[in-house]
């Protein structure tokens, strides 16, 4: 057992990087996004105007260099050294990064590296098949669910308070656009590891649902 990794995994908007980025901070553990790894990806196929096919993808791989940093700030995502924290968060890279992270190659590449930063320290590490494919044997493995009209909610609250203008319904079709790609891909789609804790965040808070991953962790250490 890998007694310092915790995987979080879940569909989009349930609450996972919140969650894990507290969990991380309790435990002084460092936090993993990995999702933000897909999109620094999606981000550079954008940029070169490249089609998303696994050929393509095969030479364009070796040219890129994606690091997670950590800092005060939180994790920082480069590609080719440039900060593209905030550029991997557009809708453009949104739309496309699930067609992304169903190619074989692009998943082995960056799997590769997650299990690389697993480093010294523990970590929490948060994706969709990280429990299932990345880190099997880790020690606390974690399945956040909510409804697909919750997790809609959620992210139109935000983006209202971000003072963006969005569409409820728009939202809500995108979510299970996205859930129905990550769940139905052929290389290692979004379900639970058999070993997982299933926590529905529907009726919970940040504070309730990251108190009850430490429970699980602390459980385990008693
Ligand atoms: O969590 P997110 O929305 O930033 O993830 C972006 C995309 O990457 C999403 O379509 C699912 C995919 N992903 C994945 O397939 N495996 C992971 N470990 C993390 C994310």
């Amino acid at each position: 057992m890998n007694s310092r990794v915790i995987a979080i995994d879940g569909p989009a908007g349930s609450g996972k990087s919140t969650t894990a980025r507290r969990v991380a901070e309790g435990l002084g553990y460092v936090y993993i996004d990995t999702g933000a790894m897909y999109r620094a990806v999606a981000l550079a196929v954008l940029e070169h105007k490249l089609e998303p096919t696994q050929e393509t993808l095969d030479k364009f791989l070796p040219q890129l260099t994606i690091r997670l940093a950590v800092g005060p700030a939180g994790q920082q995502t480069y590609l080719n050294e440039t900060n593209v924290s905030t550029a991997i968060r557009t809708p453009e890279v949104t739309a496309l990064v699930s067609r992304i992270a169903a190619l074989p190659n692009v998943r082995q590449y960056l799997v590769e590296m997650q299990r690389r930063m697993a480093g010294e320290g523990g970590i929490v590490m948060d994706g969709r098949d990280i429990g299932t494919n990345v880190f099997p044997d880790a020690a606390v493995k974690i399945f956040m669910i909510a409804s697909p009209e919750q997790r809609a909610r959620r992210r139109w609250q935000e983006m209202r308070a971000g003072g963006i203008d969005a569409s409820y319904e728009e939202i809500l079709t995108q979510i299970q656009e996205r859930d129905r790609q990550d769940s139905e891909r052929a290389t290692d789609p979004l379900r639970k590891a058999a070993d997982a804790h299933v926590i529905d965040t529907s009726d919970l808070n940040i504070e309730q649902q990251s108190a009850k991953v430490l429970e699980i962790v602390r459980a385990l250490d008693g």
